[in-house]
C-alpha cells in the first residue's frame, strides 16, 4: 500500500464495533498504510474535515486489545444520509477534495444497512468521476438484517447479553412465585427484523424455563389473541415472562411502541424512535387481567454490554475489519465484507466480498418458517443458527474492579 487508509463508524453501535475498528488499523498497518485516519462521526464529522490520526491513540498491542474490548464507537457515530449524486454534487467534491488531501487510498466504513448507502454512493462517484480511491464496507449491527451475509458482528455479542439477562430476570420473577402472579415484559431492539429479540430462546436451558412467549416485528401483533395467551399460562403457573421486539406492530402497520405514547423522534433515514412497548403491554396486562407487571427495556445496554461479548463476535469482527482492507488494497471497491459460516460443529467461519449495491438499504428478515405458527416463539432452527454466535468469552481488562476503556475525548 502506496497511500492512507481512512475509517469510520456509523449506525447504531454494538459491542464488538471497536474491535473492527482495531482489525482495520492492524491491518492497514501491516500493509504498510503509512498513516491510518479516524473520521470523527462518520461522513457527517468527515465533512466539517474532523478526523484524527489513529497512531496517537493507538500505541501498543495493549491498546489494541482495550480497543477490541471498548464498547460503543470510539470515533463516534452518526446517522447521516448523503443525498442522491445528481442531487448535491458539491458535497460529494467536497468529501473527496478532504480525501485527496490526505492521500488516502482506502476508505473503510463499518456499519449496517444504511452506512452501506454510503459506500454504495462513493464508490459510484469515484467511478463517474475517474477517482482512484477505493470504498469497502464492514457489517455491523446488533439488528442481524444485512443481506448476503450469514451474520453480522455484534448480534452474537448482543444475542449473549440478551440470553443472560433474561435468565437472571427469570430467576428474579421466580424468587416470588409463591402464591402471586407476576407477568414480566421485556423489550428487545431490532426495528424491522426480530434476529435479535429471537434469541431470547437462548435463555432456555437445563437450569432455566425460559421466556413463554417471543413476538417478533415479522408477524403481525395481535393485541386480544396476546391477552389470551397471558390469561392461559396465568391459569397453569404464576410467572410468565415474554419477549417483545421494539418494532412489533398491528396488522395496520400501527407500532405498539406508538399506541403506548413512545416518541416522536425521527432520524435522517425517517426511522421514528421506538420505545415503551413492554411498558404500554404490561400496564395492558395489568388493567385487563390485574396481576402484577413489570416492563425491562434492555435499551442501550444490549448493544454495549462488552463485558458480555462473544469470543466468536469480538474475533469476528476483528476479522471482517482487517478483511475489508485487504480487499481495498487489491483492488475492490462498492463491496462489502460478508461472513460465511463454513461449518457449524465445529463451528468455523470465513470471509467473501459481495457488491454492495446488493446490500445497501435492504433488510434481511427473519424467514416466516424460523418461527411458530402462532407467531409467539422461534424454531429449532432458528436456535440452532444463533447458538454458535454467543461462544466463548473475552474477559475484560478490569483496573480497580471496573472494565478498562479506550477513550477518545
Ligand atoms: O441500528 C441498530 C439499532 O440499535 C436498532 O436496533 C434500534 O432500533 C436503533 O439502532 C436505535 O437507534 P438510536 O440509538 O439511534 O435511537
Amino acid at each position: 500500500m502506496n497511500g492512507n487508509v481512512i475509517v469510520g463508524q456509523s449506525g447504531g453501535p454494538t459491542a464488538v464495533i471497536n474491535s473492527s475498528l482495531a482489525g482495520v488499523f492492524r491491518t492497514a498497518m501491516d500493509r504498510g498504510a503509512k498513516k491510518v485516519y479516524g473520521m470523527r462521526f462518520g461522513i457527517q464529522g468527515l465533512l466539517d474535515e474532523m478526523y484524527v490520526d489513529l497512531s496517537d491513540y493507538i500505541k501498543n498491542e495493549l491498546d489494541i486489545e482495550i480497543l477490541k474490548r471498548t464498547p460503543s464507537a470510539f470515533l463516534g457515530t452518526c446517522r447521516y444520509k448523503l443525498p442522491a449524486i445528481h442531487e448535491n454534487q458539491d458535497i460529494y467534491e467536497k468529501i473527496f477534495e478532504i480525501l485527496n488531501k490526505l492521500n488516502i487510498e482506502c476508505f473503510i466504513y463499518i456499519g449496517g444497512n444504511d452506512s452501506m448507502d454510503t459506500i454504495k454512493k462513493l464508490s459510484d462517484y469515484a467511478i463517474l468521476t475517474g477517482q482512484t480511491q477505493k470504498f469497502v464496507g464492514v457489517p455491523k449491527t446488533i439488528d442481524n438484517d444485512l443481506a448476503l451475509t450469514d451474520h453480522t458482528p455484534g448480534y452474537g455479542s448482543a444475542a449473549k447479553y440478551i440470553a443472560t439477562s433474561i435468565k437472571e430476570v427469570i430467576r428474579d420473577g421466580n424468587g416470588f412465585s409463591y402464591k402471586k402472579q407476576l407477568v414480566t415484559v421485556i423489550e428487545i431492539m431490532g426495528r424491522n427484523a426480530g434476529w435479535l429479540t429471537g434469541s431470547a430462546a437462548l435463555a432456555k436451558g437445563e437450569d432455566c424455563e425460559g421466556v413463554d412467549l417471543i413476538y417478533l416485528p415479522e408477524v403481525p401483533f395481535e393485541t386480544e389473541e396476546f391477552l389470551k395467551e397471558v390469561r392461559a399460562l396465568l391459569a397453569q403457573k404464576s410467572t410468565v415472562f415474554i419477549a417483545i421486539s421494539e418494532g412489533i406492530r398491528m396488522a395496520d402497520g400501527t407500532y405498539v411502541s406508538e399506541a403506548g405514547g413512545g416518541s416522536d423522534y425521527v432520524d435522517a433515514f425517517g426511522h421514528k424512535q421506538l420505545t415503551g412497548s413492554a411498558t404500554y403491554l404490561a400496564s395492558l396486562i395489568n388493567h385487563e387481567i390485574g396481576c402484577k407487571t413489570r416492563a425491562v427495556e434492555f435499551s442501550s445496554l444490549q448493544r454495549s454490554a462488552s463485558h458480555l461479548a462473544s469470543r466468536v463476535d469480538i474475533n469476528e469482527a476483528f476479522m471482517v475489519g482487517g478483511a475489508a482492507v485487504k480487499a481495498a488494497d487489491e483492488g475492490d471497491s462498492g463491496k462489502m465484507v460478508v461472513i460465511d459460516r463454513v461449518s457449524d460443529d465445529p463451528y468455523q467461519s470465513a470471509t467473501g466480498v459481495y457488491d454492495v449495491h446488493k446490500i445497501a438499504n435492504g433488510e434481511k428478515l427473519v424467514p416466516r418458517n424460523w418461527i411458530n405458527e402462532k407467531g409467539n416463539y422461534v424454531t429449532e432452527d432458528f436456535i440452532d443458527y444463533v447458538r454458535p454466535l454467543i461462544q466463548g468469552d473475552y474477559p475484560c481488562v478490569m483496573v480497580n474492579g471496573l472494565p478498562r476503556h479506550l477513550y477518545l475525548k
